[in-house]
């Protein structure tokens, strides 16, 4: 199985790329920022729960996350691979993720961070607050206070792929075609 986890900052071409990803190598794509989403759409406990986190750009709880991907990953065990997009988010989601694909006798193959600098996403993310309607995209104190999240209780999992020596930085900035280029630079080496 071909599974990665697609790492970066907010506005750094995680849903992008997870998608050409999905397309080329036949994976299956999970978002945890796009189910919580649609559980908020839904109007449903965890939705409603979840709200209150993402509207400010904060993280939601650990167990609300994991307890959710326990299920799509068991569903999902024998496709041919898994995308992985804003999870895991702290180190208690990676350790998680780990213990999760050893009970299905499956593992990650690589983490990729998408390195963007700051003004590049903040920029990303003001063009895109015109159409997307999304409520953390809305204002520049949640875009900013998304980013601090990241530094702080994100990017410290880089670390723990490293330790593994399952982290690879891709560079995130050019046009989609050229990054998605790097992308499957790095992800063919990892093709049975
Ligand atoms: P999530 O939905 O994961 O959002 P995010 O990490 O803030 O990232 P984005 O989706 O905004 O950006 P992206 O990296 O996917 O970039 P995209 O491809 O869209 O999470 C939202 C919230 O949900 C979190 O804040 C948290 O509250 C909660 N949450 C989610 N997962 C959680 C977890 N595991 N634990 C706890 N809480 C969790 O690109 C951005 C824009 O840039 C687009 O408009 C795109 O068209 C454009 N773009 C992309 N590439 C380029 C390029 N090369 N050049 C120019 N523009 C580009
Ligand atoms: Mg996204």
């Amino acid at each position: 199985m071909l599974n990665i986890v697609l790492f970066g900052p907010p506005g750094a071409g995680k849903g992008t790329h997870s998608k050409k990803l999905v397309e080329t190598y036949d994976l299956i794509h999970f978002s945890t920022g796009d189910i919580l989403r649609a559980e908020i759409t839904a109007k449903t406990q965890l939705g409603i729960l979840a709200k209150t986190a993402i509207d400010k750009g904060e993280l939601v709880s650990d167990d609300i996350v994991i307890g959710m991907m326990r299920n799509k990953i068991k569903q999902n065990i024998n496709a041919k691979g898994l995308v992985f997009d804003g999870f895991p988010r702290t180190i208690p989601q990676a350790e998680s993720l780990d213990k999760l694909l050893i009970e299905n006798d499956i593992s990650i193959s690589t983490m990729l961070m998408l390195d963007v600098k700051k003004q590049e996403l903040i920029n990303r993310l003001q063009k895109r607050a015109e159409h997307s309607g999304r409520t953390d995209d809305a204002d520049i104190n949640i875009i900013n206070n998304r980013i601090e999240v990241y530094e702080k209780q994100t990017l410290p999992i880089a670390d723990f792929y490293k330790k593994q020596n399952k982290f690879l930085l891709i560079n995130g900035i050019g046009s989609i075609e050229t990054i998605f280029g790097r992308i499957q630079d790095a992800v063919n080496p990892f093709l049975n």
